[in-house]
């Protein structure tokens, strides 16, 4: 008999730990490399959020269902309540779903996109297959007959961020009409950036029970440290996805801030269209120094420096500033992904950032 030992999943022990750059190289950093919203949430909202939290119970668990927070975004979303799922994060449900689906489905993803995607397909045992994108000008374009090709005659899963992180490009309309006609299972669209875009597809889930939309409370509500993500989608999408929480999983603290959020939806609006300015100034900016910018429909930038990327590196270092290094991964070559800043912070960026340019 061999040694007794711990009959771990093949694809779980095989993967890295999860590890992104979240430590401060010095107190005084900023955090520009997760695209956070800039700004700390607003104190009133904080205040009415804690005021809420005094008056709640503790020693008692939370609503099973996080019925709160399902009915406060089905409410902001106008989508039929069984239609929406709640997790920790829209981590959380994309993990969720890949757990859910028969072990070895294809998984179709598009390269550059969030890494979380394929991490989760694969630490669950399914098979991702990349697509990459085509660099058309200043944007990036689906590649639909390689999408369509690779999923083959179906059943498969298909999933991407629109507007796509890290390039920040917004996908054509023609190209996710044709996707959502003619792929061959499943499609899910992490719009975890949408409010900075402006634009969803949220309308096409009435007639496509094969579609899930992904949003988050991270991004344009200031929320990452709350953890609360939600998906849109079938009322059977929702119910397999259900299956998979345990028990009591939104805590008291995401129910209200995540109530308290969206019940001052304003407030949400202003903080992105302030994000929204500073990103097309920036951009121009950047572009006025010779760099080659993508345009962009996130809260951030990606910026091609080719062989001066190490250089530019260095210069936001000194200046303390934290980017997200994304030169090697595929489809970015050369390249920093920027979140958009408070103004003093970008301002800060560029004159870095010119200032490795010019060195
Ligand atoms: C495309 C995309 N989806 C999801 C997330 C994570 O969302 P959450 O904080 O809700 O887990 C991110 C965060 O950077 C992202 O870029």
């Amino acid at each position: 008999m061999s040694a007794p030992s711990w009959p771990w999943a093949a694809s779980v022990a095989s993967a890295a730990t999860y590890r992104t750059s979240y430590i401060p190289k010095t107190p005084g950093e900023t955090k520009l490399n997760h695209n956070e919203a800039p700004e700390d949430l607003d104190g009133e909202l904080k205040a009415e959020i804690l005021s809420r939290l005094a008056q709640l119970p503790w020693h008692r668990y939370a609503d099973p269902d996080g019925a709160g927070v399902r009915q406060a975004l089905a409410a902001a979303t106008g989508h039929p309540l069984a239609g929406v799922a709640v997790g920790h994060g829209a981590n959380d449900l994309i993990a969720r779903l890949m757990f859910a689906l028969t072990p070895d489905t294809p998984v179709v993803l598009v390269e550059p996109d969030y890494y979380v995607h394929g991490r989760s397909a694969q630490l669950a045992g399914q098979r991702p297959l990349r697509v990459a994108l085509r660099r058309a000008g200043a944007t990036y374009a689906l590649d639909v007959d390689g999408i369509l090709a690779a999923a083959g005659r179906g059943p498969a899963l298909l999933v991407l961020s629109n507007p796509n992180n890290p390039t920040g490009s917004l996908f054509a309309a023609a190209a996710l009409d044709r996707l959502l006609a003619e792929f061959p299972g499943a499609i899910v669209l992490d719009e975890a950036y949408a409010e900075f875009a402006g634009h969803t597809r949220q309308a096409d889930l009435a007639t496509h029970s094969n579609l899930a939309i992904l949003r988050t409370l991270s991004k344009a509500h200031a929320l990452a440290g709350v953890r609360l993500g939600y998906l849109l989608g079938s009322a059977e999408v929702v119910a397999q996805l259900d299956k998979l929480q345990p028990p009591y999983p939104i805590s008291v603290l995401q129910t209200v801030a995540a109530e308290v959020a969206l019940s001052h939806g304003e407030r949400a609006r202003q903080r992105v269209a302030a994000v929204v300015a500073e990103r097309q100034q920036l951009r121009t900016e950047l572009r006025a120094l010779g760099v080659d910018v993508l345009d962009s429909h996130g809260n951030f930038l990606l910026a091609a420096f080719g062989e001066r990327r190490s250089a530019v590196l260095a210069a936001l270092a000194r200046a303390e500033l934290a980017v997200r290094d994304v030169g090697d991964l595929p489809g970015a070559p050369g390249c920093l992904r920027v979140s958009i800043g408070a103004p003093a912070a970008n301002a800060r960026l560029l004159a870095a950032v010119k200032q490795a340019l010019d060195g």
